[in-house]
């Protein structure tokens, strides 16, 4: 038997309650899961508020999670790429709050050897979204980027990520988390009211990557860019779309990429909790209210 973490109705993250499931012999083209570590995104508590049924429908009840990371313990037919005692990274849309899966075979990524469980079940969404916002940017050497929420996930791994490849990095964030921006890398700057004027004191910017969105940050990253440089956005919304600011398009090869760079020592979340797989409902509660540093991960 297994432990499930499901919804039967749209609402708080209070409505995801425990339950326990047997897990089947996985189907054809499946691979069974032991999961060791679940991240928790912003996508998890969307998804169990409702916000997202018209992009991707859910029969209820259902399971939040997108992203984890295990041991394969069983493998269904047809499955030639994975056997039992891979350590895998799985990422999809919704399912990963359990302690054991069957996950369709082309969801997984084989997980670096040096990488810990709790790292790999962080690489693919917040890992995935930051490298390819920046790939789609172009950065490199010279660039200036302003990385709005550079606390968060995608903000944390996207300050890491732009080091690596060379660029100055500036990255918004509430005061207490100045000092965990530059030890990132990054010259931290206080978001809200005279914005545009603190980052223009520090200099010219030549790309942004906006992992918050609204009104008033698509305003300042209009002025900062003023017509030269380019945006992209993982919050994409009518302030954005009007702005003419690109949504990120996830890469294929994004997971296996993000997972080498955390393999590699380019990319590391700080993991502000670590909660139980059966309080998940707390972890979403702190998600939701937008001030997550690194990453929040659920233990089975
Ligand atoms: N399209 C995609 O494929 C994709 C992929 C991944 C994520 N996303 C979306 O991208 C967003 C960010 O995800 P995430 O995982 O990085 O979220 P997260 O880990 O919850 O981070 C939220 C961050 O936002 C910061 N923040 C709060 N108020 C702010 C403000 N007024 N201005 C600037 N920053 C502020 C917080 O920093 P302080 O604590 O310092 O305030 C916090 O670190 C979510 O909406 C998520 O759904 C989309």
């Amino acid at each position: 038997m297994g432990t499930r973490m499901y919804f039967a109705e749209y609402g708080e993250p209070e409505l995801v309650t425990a339950g326990e499931e047997s897990v089947d012999v996985p189907g054809d083209g499946q691979v069974q899961v032991g999961i060791r570590a679940i991240a928790v995104n912003p996508m998890d508590w969307k998804i169990v508020a409702g916000y997202l049924q018209a992009f991707f429908p859910l029969q209820l009840p259902a399971v939040p999670g997108c992203e984890a990371a295990g041991t394969v313990t069983a493998v269904g037919n047809g499955v030639t790429d994975f056997k039992v005692g891979d350590e895998v990274i799985w990422n999809g849309f919704a399912g990963g709050y359990r302690s054991a899966a069957n996950f369709p075979a082309g969801q997984l990524t084989l997980k670096p050897a040096g990488l810990d469980f709790e790292q790999a079940a962080c690489v693919a969404i917040a890992g995935g979204a930051a490298y390819s916002a920046l790939v789609q940017l172009g950065i490199g050497v010279g660039d200036t980027v302003l990385i709005h929420g550079a606390a968060g996930g995608v903000g944390s791994a996207a300050v890491q990520i732009a080091r690596h490849l060379g660029a100055r990095v500036i990255g918004t964030a509430s005061e207490q988390n100045h000092a965990y921006l530059r030890g990132l890398g990054a010259e931290p700057v206080a978001y809200g009211e005279g914005l545009v004027e603190r980052v223009r004191s520090l200099g010219t910017i030549t790309a942004v990557v906006d992992t918050f969105g609204g009104e008033g940050t698509t305003a300042a990253t209009v002025q900062l860019l003023g017509g030269h440089g380019t945006a992209v956005t993982t919050v994409p919304g009518k302030e954005a779309n009007a702005a003419g600011i690109a949504p990120v398009k996830m890469l294929a090869g994004r997971v296996a990429e993000a997972a080498r760079l955390a393999a590699d020592g380019k990319l590391r979340f700080s993991i502000q909790e670590r909660i139980p797989l059966t309080d998940a409902a707390r972890a979403l509660g702190i998600s939701r209210a937008g001030h997550v540093r690194g990453k929040i991960v659920l233990v089975p």
